[in-house]
């Protein structure tokens, strides 16, 4: 089975959990990416059970309308019971690397309104120690040479993240992206508070003080389901 066909199989999953767990009339928090795009193509089928959604990116924002999702902002929300969105690598506690496609920040936020985060990977995913994965931290530009060097003083390389022609990737926020190279990332909940707390920092892309309540994680044998 391909990675595709793994994400199609958890974003289906996903969109099961929901109808399942979720009462209707609600709105939910949609994440970004290619797997959470497979929920969002799962969950269109019974788009009529909800209000809506709230979306973590504008390109999440532009597939929930294609659908024809009502897409809510936040701040007209009171509750949001689910946020369905995948990751780059999550360990055993829960905690993941997650800003691969840039939302980290938007993520971040919807992730912290929610009251269930439920993450959507294929197996590859999953790891013992985070790390191999860049970690991306969404940082105000003035900063970007600053934070680079704090990171290096980590023992973590810096790569400002670019576009395909070589521009700086610039977020739906205005910001840019450092991604950290050769970190092994053995306390998160430390690391997240600690680069969270330097000035100009916007947000780290690691989600340990607000993880994933459960996984579910595609696998050649199936949607195996982890609870945190
Ligand atoms: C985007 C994210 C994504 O959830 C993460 O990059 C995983 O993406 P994909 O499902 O395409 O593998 O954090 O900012």
């Amino acid at each position: 089975m391909t990675q595709d066909e793994l994400k199609q199989r958890v974003g289906q999953a996903a969109a099961d959990y929901v109808n399942a767990h979720v009462p209707e009339g609600s709105i939910i928090g949609v994440g970004t990416g290619s797997t959470a795009n497979c929920f969002i193509d799962a969950l269109a089928a019974s788009k009529s059970r909800y209000r809506g959604a709230v979306s973590s990116s504008l390109a999440t924002t532009a597939r929930l309308e294609s659908h024809g999702f009502k897409v809510f902002d936040l701040n007209d929300v009171d509750t949001v019971p689910v946020y369905v969105d995948g990751a780059d690598e999550i360990d055993a506690s829960g905690a993941m690397i997650k800003g691969g496609g840039g939302a980290l920040t938007r993520e971040k936020i919807v992730a912290s309104v929610a009251e269930v985060f439920v993450c959507i990977a294929d197996a590859s995913k999953r790891v013992d120690v985070m790390g191999t994965f860049p970690l991306p931290i969404e940082v105000v530009p003035m900063a970007r040479t600053a934070i680079g060097r704090k990171v290096a003083a980590l023992g973590g390389v810096p790569i400002v993240r670019v576009t395909q022609d070589g521009m700086p990737f610039i977020t739906d926020n205005g910001n840019e992206i450092i991604d950290v190279k050769s970190l092994s990332i053995t306390d998160p909940r430390g690391l997240e508070a600690q680069i969270n707390a330097w000035p100009g920092v916007v947000t780290v892309g690691l989600f340990a003080a607000r993880g994933a309540d459960l996984c579910l994680l595609g696998t050649e044998q199936g949607v195996e389901r982890i609870d945190y």
